[in-house]
């Protein structure tokens, strides 16, 4: 049967990390993988979360199942950062635990494909692995251009004009903050007239949030998504709390649907306990049990919520040291200053990526997405040498 199978390619940037080990420089700069680091470039443990671990390990009497829903007040504790203190939609609103903000995405899209879904609308460029979910589950993805790299401007008349081409039933996958891989957002001028063309061309919005509180903080990052689904009936929002708790390998997310009915609501739950089971049977419970323990105690939530605020001056102050570059040939680094969360995709061809890698040590993905958690005061302006070398 095995015969049948043709290599695939290696993942890109998993092979970025061994190259990095392996470059003895020490001048080399990881701008690559996507994780938040330190200005020493470590990714530690949020203080916040080894408090609650050590809570849960004093605290947890078993390790018996949970369900495919996971942990129902690890839901209820994240529902108001998303959707507002008394969001109102009662139990319209639904939210399951789910592995990762993935899993979120994998299962609205197979709950989508069995509910009639065919296409979903895509802002490109996107997270890599957006497209291969949406192709798994059996739909169609419909590309539209997000931002023009070259100019690293957000292209929203192309989302318009696309929103405006869709059928009704055409769902439209939407970053809820700090775009992946541009950090180019809409303003809150934009995400109304998103809401309105959502709402009158009867197009299903899925909001993928997955950077909650690194772009302006937890309330400025979800007022453009609350917008839109405040405009429809339905609508789906999967989460990733595996950045800003920092979490990665612990798996922790979930996936949010809103129904016209409470008993349409009802329905769709149970539809979406049956993919989850026929997936995963239930989520990991370890990181969605230290997130509950986080958001359900004071004095964790507090200690949580400055860890975050750091995280997001730290960006925003390395986002601002890369722009009073301004311009760097074709490059425009001015942009980074606008720009939100932990990424942004700087104008080079996969040729000057390479490069600069030969030359400076400076390693990101051939798209030229950088990390921008990679940057220090140290080496920025090596990184800029770097470039400068390139354009
Ligand atoms: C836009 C977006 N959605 C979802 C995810 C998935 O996050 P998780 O690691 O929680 O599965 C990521 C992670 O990089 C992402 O960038």
């Amino acid at each position: 049967m095995f015969e049948q199978l043709q290599d695939l390619p290696a993942d890109g940037l998993l092979a970025l990390i061994k190259l990095y080990r392996d470059d003895p420089r020490p001048e080399k700069v990881d701008l690559g993988v996507g994780v938040y680091r330190d200005s020493d470039g470590d990714t530690p443990v949020f203080r916040a979360v080894k408090h609650a671990e050590q809570r849960l390990l004093e605290t947890q009497d078993s390790k018996s199942y949970l369900g495919p829903e996971g942990d129902p007040e690890f839901v209820a504790a994240l529902r108001p950062y998303i959707f507002g203190a008394g969001d109102g939609y009662g139990t319209r609103l639904r939210g399951v635990q789910t592995p990762g903000g993935t899993g979120a995405v994998r299962l609205a899209c197979e709950t989508l494909a069995e509910a009639g879904a065919s296409r979903v609308l895509l802002g490109t460029p996107s997270w890599p692995n957006h497209a291969p979910i949406i192709k798994a589950c059996r739909m169609e993805p419909v590309p539209f251009t997000h931002a023009d790299i070259a100019t690293e401007t957000l292209d929203f008349d192309a989302l318009l004009s696309a929103m405006n081409a869709g059928q009704a039933g055409d769902v439209v996958l939407l970053h809820g903050c700090c775009h992946n891989p541009t950090g180019i957002d809409y303003d809150l001028g934009q995400w109304a007239e998103i809401a309105a063309v959502v709402a009158e061309r009867g197009l299903f919005p899925l909001i993928d949030l997955a950077y909650q509180g690194l772009g302006h903080g937890f309330e400025e990052d979800a007022a453009g998504l609350r917008l839109v689904i405040a405009a429809v009936p339905e609508a789906m929002l999967a989460y990733s709390c595996d950045k800003n708790f920092g979490l990665y390998r612990e798996r922790v997310g979930a996936l949010y649907a809103l129904s016209g009915t409470a008993a349409q609501a009802d329905t769709l739950y149970s539809h979406l306990l049956a993919n989850a089971r026929a997936n995963w049977s239930m989520p990991p419970d370890h990181g969605a049990a230290t997130v509950r323990v986080i958001l359900t105690d004071d004095a964790l939530r507090g200690e949580w919520d400055a860890e975050v605020a750091e995280m997001r001056a730290r960006l925003n102050a390395m986002r601002g040291a890369l722009a009073e570059y301004q311009n760097v040939g074709d490059i425009d680094l001015a942009a980074v200053g606008h720009q939100n969360g932990l990424f942004s995709t700087l104008n080079l061809s996969p040729a000057q990526v390479l490069a600069m890698r030969a030359s400076h040590g400076i390693y990101m993905a051939a798209s030229g997405r950088i990390n921008v958690a990679g940057l220090n005061e140290r080496n920025i302006p090596h990184v800029v040498e770097a470039l400068r070398s390139v354009a």
